[in-house]
């Protein structure tokens, strides 16, 4: 069973083939990331343009990597949602033309379970890649941070799980992605603050961890209050603009900001997953989406649960069409029927 994997949500451009959910036998990534980076953020025009210049010949790619012809492709899986609406259209319509061109079944995929299915992928013919030695058992807890999205999920099987929290604001990603501007750090702001960290001292500052429900996450009082401490700093007041901060603090001032921050923020997803561990005791833990390439995260997973995490490759963390391919194997190995390729629209709100 080899399923063809198309990524486009955002800014990569991605396509990749699995087999029967764990071999991963291609993986393309293209990204217009090098643009986005001068104005400080994705740009969804810029995105949706690259994405068309990219596409055709990143699946290409992917297919001549893999050895595999058309014949060999049992389906189609593309991101159907959630994500920027003018960058969706270009995947899901490049995956409906070839279905119906190469009359191939059509899987439509919620990206954000996808980024869950990356820790699936246990074998690979690609050079390079770091892979779990297992597929991960249920019942399984999964933490999925990126920089659209904080969940956290249990999964009892494959598509029978349930939301137990999620971000009530901003995501995690995006909160380092803030925080990384008002520090004059660059884009994108993760492993910009992750760098800027190691030199700071985590505990310089108190920060304030939200209070929300059991398993719900809060990120914006947190990127206000690195905002309100910044300007003190400086000896300045609220209506201090945050665009010229990055003028006036010293480096080790960055830097103890930088690593308060990154401390409070990744304990605030890491005491929920410590509070779902304990309640339901999961076989396993994943971890999914481009936060969870965050050395502090695993460092404080690996210190507040029992249990080992195998991580996917950081290549995988972040969008990639390989995670996209194996949801779409397990969608077929489980006789799901496909959608149609006459009609699949995106939905860009779609959630878990
Ligand atoms: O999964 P992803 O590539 O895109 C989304 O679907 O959102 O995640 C990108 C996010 C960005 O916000 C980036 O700042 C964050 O992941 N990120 C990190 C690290 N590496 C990437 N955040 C914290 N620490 C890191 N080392
Ligand atoms: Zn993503």
């Amino acid at each position: 069973m080899k399923i063809l994997g198309i990524e486009s949500s955002c800014d990569e451009t991605a396509a990749s083939i699995v087999e029967d959910g764990k071999r991963l036998l291609s993986n393309v990534v293209a990204s217009s990331m090098d643009i986005h980076v001068k104005y400080g953020g994705v740009v969804p025009e810029i995105a949706a343009r690259s994405h068309i210049e990219a596409i055709i010949p990143v699946i290409q790619q992917a297919l001549d990597d893999s050895g595999c012809s058309w014949d060999d492709i049992d389906g189609i899986a593309v991101t159907q949602g959630p994500g920027l609406i003018g960058s969706l259209l270009v995947g899901i319509m490049t995956a409906r033309s070839l279905a119906i061109a190469h009359d191939k079944t059509l899987y439509a995929i919620n990206h954000v379970e996808a980024h869950v299915y990356a820790n699936f992928l246990t074998e690979s013919t690609v050079p390079g890649l770091k892979l779990p030695a297992n597929q991960p058992g249920f019942p399984m807890l999964a933490l999925i941070v990126s920089g659209g999205h904080s969940q956290l999920a249990m999964f009892r099987d494959h598509f029978d799980y349930v939301l137990l929290g999620q971000t009530r604001d901003d995501a995690i990603g995006e909160a380092f992605d803030k925080v990384a501007k008002m520090l004059g750090l660059p884009y994108p702001g993760g492993p910009s603050v992750a760098a800027t960290a190691t030199k700071g001292d985590p505990d310089a500052f108190q920060l304030p961890k939200a209070r929300m429900s059991k398993y719900d996450f809060s990120f914006s009082g947190l990127k206000t209050a690195v905002l309100r401490l910044a300007q003190a700093q400086i000896g300045e007041n609220y209506d201090f603009s945050s665009t010229k901060l990055p003028g006036r603090l010293s480096e080790a001032q960055k830097a103890n900001i930088a690593a308060s921050f990154q401390h409070v923020a990744i304990e605030t997803v890491v005491d929920k997953a410590k509070l779902a561990y304990d309640e339901f005791k999961p076989a396993s833990v994943v971890v999914a989406g481009g936060v969870a390439a965050s050395q502090e995260l695993r460092r404080q997973l690996s210190a507040a649960l029992p249990l080992s995490i195998a991580y996917p490759d950081p290549l995988l963390c972040t969008d990639n069409g390989a995670m996209v391919a194996a949801l779409g194997c397990f969608q077929a190995l489980q006789g799901q029927a496909g959608t149609d390729p006459y009609s699949l629209e995106p939905r860009p709100g779609l959630s878990m």
